[in-house]
């Protein structure tokens, strides 16, 4: 019997041609990649009233989101599942988080009026200091520091 008069070759011959189709064609079960998320503009170190601040609360998809802990401000927006709308800290994106976390407590009485002077934290007693000491570090590590939290303008 010869190659072509074969049965066996041409069963052979469909599968190898189905599988090499799927492969070079990229169909198949394969999904298209995703497209890639829109990124925001890279920031520059700067000064942030808590006015201002609030503005990066994460609000839609593709905006920053900034978190201040003892003056300093974070770009936290790697963190979102924390710190979006929906996230356990939401609370904290865009505000001065230092005395929630000195206390551990994401009360709302925990932040500051936005319109207000910045928390000076003077009532604070030596655990809340450690824990804040403690937030603080962890937040140098992990997020990049991307200015300073000053008073709002008169
Ligand atoms: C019910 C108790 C709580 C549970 C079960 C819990 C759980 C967690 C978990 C699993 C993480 C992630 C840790 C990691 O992957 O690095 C986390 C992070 C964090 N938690 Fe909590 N937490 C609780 C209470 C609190 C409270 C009361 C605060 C208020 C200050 C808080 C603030 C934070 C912050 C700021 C982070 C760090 C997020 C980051 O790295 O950006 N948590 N928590």
């Amino acid at each position: 019997m010869s190659t072509l008069s074969n049965p066996v070759n041409w069963v052979l011959a469909a599968v190898l041609g189905y599988i090499s189709y799927n492969y070079f064609s990229g169909s198949g079960t394969k999904t298209p990649p995703a497209a890639p998320r829109p990124r925001p503009p890279a920031l520059v170190f700067k000064e942030y009233t808590p006015k201002e601040l609030a503005e990066f609360d994460g609000r839609t998809e593709d905006t920053r989101i900034l978190m201040a802990v003892q003056g300093k401000v974070f770009d936290v927006t790697r963190g979102r599942n924390f710190y979006g709308p929906d996230g356990p800290y939401g609370n904290f994106a865009g505000r001065d988080a230092s005395r929630g976390l000195a206390k551990n407590s994401f009360d709302k009485a925990m932040l500051s009026p936005l319109d207000g002077p910045i928390d000076k934290l003077e009532d604070l007693d030596d655990d809340d200091k450690e824990s804040l000491a403690n937030w603080a570090e962890h937040f140098e590590g992990k997020y990049q520091l991307v200015g300073k939290l000053i008073e709002n303008k008169a």
